[in-house]
């Protein structure tokens, strides 16, 4: 290492990629400034050497395959920003291996495989920071890892998906169905060309992994998580939450009860006078509930060129530092020096909320009756019912309602048998509800 100078490696050079570059360029001075150090890039990887980029590769050494990159640079600090499983972990590992640090934003890569890159960073003596794997430009891991490292964290809510937001939010403004929508954010370059991941709820169960881990000390385990997209919500139902003072979000949530922790993704209706409900297109924001700190929220753009860009960077400049000081990093990769192997994740039949329930049956009398037999049967409580239709006109009508909290196990349970009843026309539409006041 040239003193005070930081060389760099990149793979990959998507939006991401290409906003590192741009940053480290337009910030040069202000970096200097802070560290202490002038951050180089000195090589860089993409499979298209020619395709038109929006930042200067001018003097920049570039490979079509970044095993050779890594195979014939000298560099400090290894930024992975390729994304995905299979290539990225073997980039990771051998970086490690050649006791580069790896700086990475792919939260696939560290909710599965978080495990063992950490063993090998640590045997190397080498660090590996993925700040921009959550969250974007938010710096949540930070803030979990240092900023309420004095804290018992009790539960963290989040919209950790900014394109399952952005569907949401644009939806109920505009009055549009879910696939008009997609296809709008697909056009947008909001969504990816297979937003499967987005919309299906595993882009936030891979970053629910990792807040999850640095929030309670317990091992990566996404396996663990309930997941749920929002597939199946419909305007219809993003239109009576509202008329009953909600907002539907799809929310990440680990929270610590006496009974186990619980990991869920899943659609919710949140109370509109909660900041989550205000939360609106593609930004993301996150909600820590600890002891000391109490209630504080994150919020800011969770993808995005320069955005990302920022947090890869201050990862990038959390290495430097050390290494101008000749001093080791000490954070540990989960914020915890001891994680404790939990096998007390609560199973989604376990999990306590109130619910709001949309069931389409034939409008004639008796109906109800038949159906609240069935939640008294099973000791679920009815908070309110709403039915909007013209009785005299429609054969068939909706009926709203909202429970108290209910066991899942039990909400499952009566769900079948109404389902059952020659009444009931259509699958029961159900969403969570979240206070998220305690
Ligand atoms: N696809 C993600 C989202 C952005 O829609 O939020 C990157 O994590």
């Amino acid at each position: 290492m040239t003193q005070n100078q930081i060389k760099i490696g990149i793979a990959g050079l998507g939006t991401v990629g290409t906003g590192v570059i741009n940053l480290i360029n337009k910030n040069k001075n202000e970096i200097i400034e802070r560290t202490g150090c002038e951050l180089i890039v000195q090589c860089i990887s993409a499979s298209n050497k020619n395709k038109q980029r929006s930042c200067d590769v001018e003097g920049i050494n570039f490979y079509s395959d970044p095993i050779d990159m890594l195979n014939q640079e000298s560099i400090d600090i290894f930024v992975e920003l390729i994304g995905g499983e299979s290539i990225a972990k073997d980039l990771v590992v051998k970086a490690l291996e050649k006791k580069v640090h790896v700086v990475t934003a792919n939260k696939a890569l560290i909710a599965l495989h978080g495990a063992e890159v950490s063993m090998l960073s640590l045997k190397n003596e080498r660090e590996i920071l993925y700040e921009a794997s959550v969250a974007g430009a938010v710096p949540i891991v930070k803030v979990i890892r240092e900023s309420l490292s004095a804290n018992n964290i009790e539960w963290i809510a989040g919209i950790i998906n900014g394109t399952t937001n952005y569907i949401l939010t644009e939806m109920l403004i505009s009055e549009k169905s879910f696939d008009t929508v997609l296809q709008e954010a697909k056009d947008l370059g909001y969504a990816e060309s297979d937003p499967s991941f987005d919309i299906g709820g595993v882009d936030a169960a891979h970053k629910l992994t990792i807040l999850a881990s640095i929030c309670f000390g317990i091992p990566l385990n996404f396996q663990s998580i309930y997941v749920e997209g929002i597939e199946e919500i419909e305007l219809e139902d993003l239109k009576n939450a509202r008329e009953l003072g909600y907002i539907v979000k799809h929310l990440a949530i680990a929270r610590k009860k006496d009974t186990g922790i619980e990991l869920r993704v899943h659609p919710c209706l949140v109370p509109k006078t909660r900041l989550l409900a205000n939360v609106n297109g593609v930004k993301n924001a996150v909600v820590i509930n600890s002891d000391a700190a109490g209630s504080t929220l994150y919020y800011g753009a969770g993808a995005g060129s320069l955005a990302t860009a920022s947090a890869v960077v201050s990862d990038i400049i959390d290495i430097s530092r050390s290494l101008v000081q000749k001093a080791n990093y000490t954070i540990p990769f989960l914020g915890y020096k001891n994680i404790i192997p939990e096998n007390n994740i609560s199973k989604i039949i376990d999990v306590e909320t109130r619910y709001y329930l949309r069931i389409k049956v034939t409008n004639k009398p008796g109906v109800l009756a038949d159906i609240t037999k069935i939640f008294g049967k099973k000791s679920i409580s009815i908070e309110s019912i709403l039915q909007k239709e013209d009785a005299e006109k429609d054969v068939n009508v909706p009926i709203v309602l909202v429970t108290h909290k209910v066991i899942e196990k039990n909400i499952d349970e009566a769900l079948n048998e109404i389902e059952k009843l020659d009444v009931v026309k259509d699958k029961i539409k159900r969403i969570r509800i979240e206070e998220l006041n305690s």
